[in-house]
């Protein structure tokens, strides 16, 4: 693996294999396979796990990190172009992490970058490095990937964690619920690419009366800056918000992902149940980054 811009035609092997690293990870302290290289964290959005697990990853593993966590700071608020800005970039670190609002960003980056480009999120476009975890969390808490119940619930739209996911599932065949509020609903072309891999899904508003079949449900925030509309965020996510209540008529196995950070579409009184699994997700994030560094450094 050079890159890792997308999900998009990943190999199962590749994913598989990446989480099984993943899980030697958690089992076992990290060696400093890494010493003497650097990772160049390039984040022109903001991003709180994306970032500091991957340099928490990095440092674990013996390497060394530099990089913006806001392009204000750098020559982009001059006018250099997101191209000299990895160009420049690429001639100090031996790795790039980008995140940045333009679809496509990072693939920019990787035609103008000899060393590997990670895409940390481009826009609306791909989150590849969430979709690895995800999964690894997805199989962690089920112990499979195959053949599960997966609700994918918020702004299916704009979130680019739920279209990064998706373009795996071809390797899963889960049976999927898509839960948006109007006119946030999942574009007709990822539509159009679930019936061409043959997976069944239905499109709903609410999320009462699927809880009872679920082993997953993956939440996820509406992505307000993303679009101009002034939304009343509260208003849009009550007919799905996660509460205790909804959740009475689940099965036992059920668990909720959310890539974070979330906003009131899950009530906090459902941290405490066994069903909350976010936190530990969030936690999987580093290992997998670390499985990630490993895969593209040595
Ligand atoms: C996500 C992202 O940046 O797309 N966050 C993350 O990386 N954990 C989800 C989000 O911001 O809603």
């Amino acid at each position: 693996m050079r890159h890792l811009l997308s999900t998009r035609d990943m190999p199962k092997e590749t994913i598989l294999g990446l989480l099984d690293r993943a899980d030697q990870h958690k089992k076992t302290p990290p060696k400093p396979n890494l010493q003497g290289k650097i990772l160049a964290t390039c984040f022109f959005e903001p991003s709180t796990r994306t970032r500091l697990s991957f340099e928490t990853a990095m440092k674990r593993l013996g390497g060394d990190v530099i990089g913006f966590h806001a392009a204000d700071h750098t020559s982009s608020k001059k006018g250099e172009s997101l191209q000299d800005t990895i160009r420049i970039m690429a001639q100090y670190a031996d790795a790039i992490a980008i995140r940045h609002p333009l679809e496509g960003s990072a693939a920019l980056a990787a035609e103008v970058s000899d060393k590997p480009v990670i895409n940390c999120g481009d826009g609306s476009n791909q989150h590849p490095t969430q979709t690895l975890l995800d999964l690894y969390t997805i199989r962690e808490s089920q112990g499979r990937l195959e053949g599960l119940q997966i609700a994918l619930v918020g702004d299916l739209k704009h979130g680019r964690t739920v279209h990064s996911l998706l373009h795996t599932f071809n390797h899963f065949k889960p049976r999927i619920y898509l839960i948006a509020p109007p006119g946030l609903e999942l574009p007709k072309q990822q539509l159009d690419e679930l019936k061409a891999h043959g997976i069944m899904f239905s499109c709903h508003q609410t999320l009462d009366s699927i809880v009872p079949k679920l082993d997953i449900i993956y939440c996820t925030r509406i992505q307000h800056e993303r679009f101009n509309d002034k939304i009343e965020h509260a208003e849009l996510v009550k007919p799905y918000r996660i509460t205790p209540e909804l959740l009475e008529p689940a099965k036992p196995n059920l668990r909720i992902l959310h890539p974070l950070p979330r906003l009131n579409e899950i009530d906090p009184a459902v941290d405490k149940l066994s069903h909350a699994y976010y936190f530990e997700q969030s936690q999987n994030g580093l290992y997998v980054r670390q499985a990630i560094l490993n895969t593209v450094l040595t």
